[in-house]
């Protein structure tokens, strides 16, 4: 069996993996080993945990802001068995309730999570129990969203699934595999630098940039993802790109909304920019659901 992400997360690729993975550095297409793979912006790790099962990745360097996202991998990394425990202790317990009651242990346990306190330097047993109502709530929220209010407050409503799977505790098994030489660190993206160098091959997938003034899913973090964090991330690109490294990048093409946008031809000037058709799901909106342009920056072609 091949790991796959353990949370549903905002901006997972879905399809678009295929044609980003055509897009991958030839030295990777053909040698099928990645000696240093950096992706600064995890999330559920969609790319990652693809080209692990794919190819042989030497040795990697994953980061996201998202604390508890982290530590959720640092917990599956270090004990996959104890956080299974823990996790399938809370599915038993809710799985056996009425839907008003369900309702009321997800809120429960939202109101747990977030006046736990967490120490996020030491590992310790509260750990466990932050990841295993971090995937709780992942997996019974509406529609896996993670959004913090002002206060840093995870505060996504109850989400009605029939039979929501909480614990799965193969694929948990296979992600400790697949974590096994990884790096993990909590940070902005600009932490990654020092892992990236002549040889590095790096996946960046940022928040997307709004397609327009009503969808905002850039709020993983209670700091937002803005037009100046996308042009101060345009920046760390070229710097990185003065090392050597190879460098992909996928972010949301302005372009669908209004043809004359411009903002991120003018970012990447100079690179090797592509419009890729690809299928979103995670938008308010259904009618917007459906093919859209995705863009793809790379620093080789
Ligand atoms: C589009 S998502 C990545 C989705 C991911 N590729 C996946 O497969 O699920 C963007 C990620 O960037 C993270 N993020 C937001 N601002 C950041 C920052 N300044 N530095 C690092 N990560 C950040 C968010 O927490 C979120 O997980």
């Amino acid at each position: 069996m091949a790991a796959k992400p353990f949370v549903k997360w905002a901006g997972g690729k879905g399809q678009l993996l295929v044609e980003l993975e055509n897009r991958l550095p030839a030295y990777i297409l053909q040698g099928k080993t990645i000696p240093r793979y950096v992706e600064p912006f995890v999330g559920g790790g969609a790319m990652f945990f693809n080209l692990q099962n794919r190819y042989k990745i030497g040795e990697s360097f994953l980061s996201d802001c998202n604390e508890d996202l982290i530590l959720t991998y640092e917990v599956i990394k270090g004990d996959a068995k104890e956080l299974i425990m823990e996790l399938s202790e809370i599915e038993v317990f809710h799985l056996k309730k009425s839907e008003d009651e369900r309702k009321e242990n997800y809120y429960s346990i939202r109101e747990s999570y977030n006046s736990q306190e967490i120490d996020y330097q030491t590992p310790s047993f509260q750990w466990i129990k932050r990841a295993a109502y971090f995937i709780f709530l992942n997996k019974t929220c509406f529609n896996g969203l993670y959004r913090l209010n002002s206060k840093g407050l995870f505060n996504v409503p109850f989400g009605r699934y029939k039979n929501p799977t909480i614990c799965d505790e193969k694929n948990l098994i296979e992600v400790q595999k697949a974590l096994k030489n990884t790096n993990l660190a909590q940070g902005d993206f600009t932490g990654s630098a020092e892992y990236i160098k002549d040889g590095s091959f790096v996946y960046f997938d940022p928040p997307y940039r709004p397609l327009n003034k009503t969808s905002h899913f850039t709020s993983y973090s209670k700091d937002g993802f803005n037009d100046d964090s996308q042009k101060r991330l345009a920046d760390f690109y070229r710097e990185m790109d003065g090392r050597g490294a190879k460098l992909m990048l996928s972010n949301s093409d302005p372009k669908n909304q209004d043809e004359g946008d411009k903002f991120f031809d003018e970012l990447y000037n100079g690179f090797n920019l592509e419009r890729i058709s690809a299928k979103r799901n995670i938008n308010r909106d259904a009618s917007r659901r459906g093919k859209i342009n995705e863009l793809v920056v790379r620093n080789y072609s």
